[in-house]
C-alpha cells in the first residue's frame, strides 16, 4: 500500500480567509488541498470554481487535489488543469466518457482519479484501476461536510484494493467523507491511504496534531 497522505477539505473552513486557510494547511505540515467543486446539479450544493482554485496558489506549497462534483466534468477538466490542479477527480456517475477523460486529465500532466458514490458498487471503478492514479471511494454523500461516516463503505475499500493487489497497481485510494482519527484507523485497515478530512482538522486546536493522528 503506497504512503498515508492527508487531503484537508477547505469546504468548512473560513471560506472569507481562504488564502489563509490552504497557508495554515501546508504550514502544518498536510500534503494537499483538498478542493470541492459542486455545481448545483450533480450535488445540490454549489461551491466555487476554476478562478477561486487559481486564486489560492500563491497562498500554499500543498499540492492541489481537486474533486469534481459536477455533471460535466468534461467541460472542467482543462480549467482546473489550467488552474493549477495536481489531480482531478471526477465521478464515475457524471456524465462522461471516463477512458476518454482519463487520458485528457493526463495530457495536461496532471493525475487523474475516479470517484464513486455510497450506492454505487466497487466493480464500477475497476475497469479504471489499472489507468487511474487514484480511486475516490465517498464516505458520505456528496454535497455537504459535516456528515457522519457511513461505515458499510469499508468493505468497498477493501474490495477496490484488493482488485488493485490482484492486477499489481500500487494505486492511491482516497476516501471523502467523515474522517477523523477513528475512522481513519478503519479506512487504513481497509486500504485506503489518503485521507480527505475538513471538519475534524478546521474544528480541532491543533491542526497538526489532528492531521499526525489520522496517520
Ligand atoms: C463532501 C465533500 C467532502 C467534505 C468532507 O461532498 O466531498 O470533501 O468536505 O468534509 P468532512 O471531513 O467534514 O466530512
Ligand atoms: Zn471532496
Amino acid at each position: 500500500m503506497p504512503s498515508v497522505k492527508i487531503s484537508a477539505s477547505v469546504l468548512n473552513s473560513d471560506l472569507s480567509a481562504l488564502g489563509n486557510e490552504v497557508k495554515r494547511i501546508s504550514d502544518n505540515g498536510i500534503e494537499y488541498v483538498h478542493f470541492d467543486v459542486m455545481d448545483g446539479e450533480f450535488v445540490e450544493n454549489i461551491t466555487y470554481g476554476s478562478a477561486v482554485q487559481k486564486s489560492i496558489l500563491p497562498h500554499t506549497s500543498a499540492k492541489i487535489d481537486t474533486h469534481l462534483m459536477v455533471m460535466h466534468p468534461g467541460r472542467q477538466v482543462k480549467l482546473f488543469a489550467d488552474a493549477g490542479s495536481d489531480i482531478i477527480t471526477f465521478h464515475i456517475e457524471s456524465e462522461c466518457d471516463a477512458d476518454a477523460l482519463i487520458d485528457e486529465i493526463h495530457s495536461y500532466g496532471v493525475k487523474a482519479g475516479v470517484a464513486v458514490k455510497p450506492n454505487t458498487p466497487a466493480e464500477a471503478v475497476f475497469p479504471y484501476i489499472e489507468k487511474a492514479d487514484m480511486v475516490l471511494v465517498m464516505t458520505v454523500e456528496p454535497g455537504y461536510g459535516g456528515q457522519g461516516f457511513i461505515h458499510a463503505m469499508t468493505d468497498k475499500i477493501r474490495k477496490v484494493r484488493e482488485e488493485a493487489d490482484r492486477l499489481g497497481k500500487d494505486i492511491d485510494i482516497q476516501v471523502d467523507g467523515g474522517i477523523n482519527t477513528e475512522t481513519a484507523k478503519l479506512v487504513k485497515d481497509a486500504g485506503a491511504n489518503v485521507l480527505v478530512a475538513g471538519t475534524f482538522l478546521f474544528k480541532s486546536e491543533d491542526m497538526k496534531k489532528s492531521a499526525d493522528s489520522m496517520r
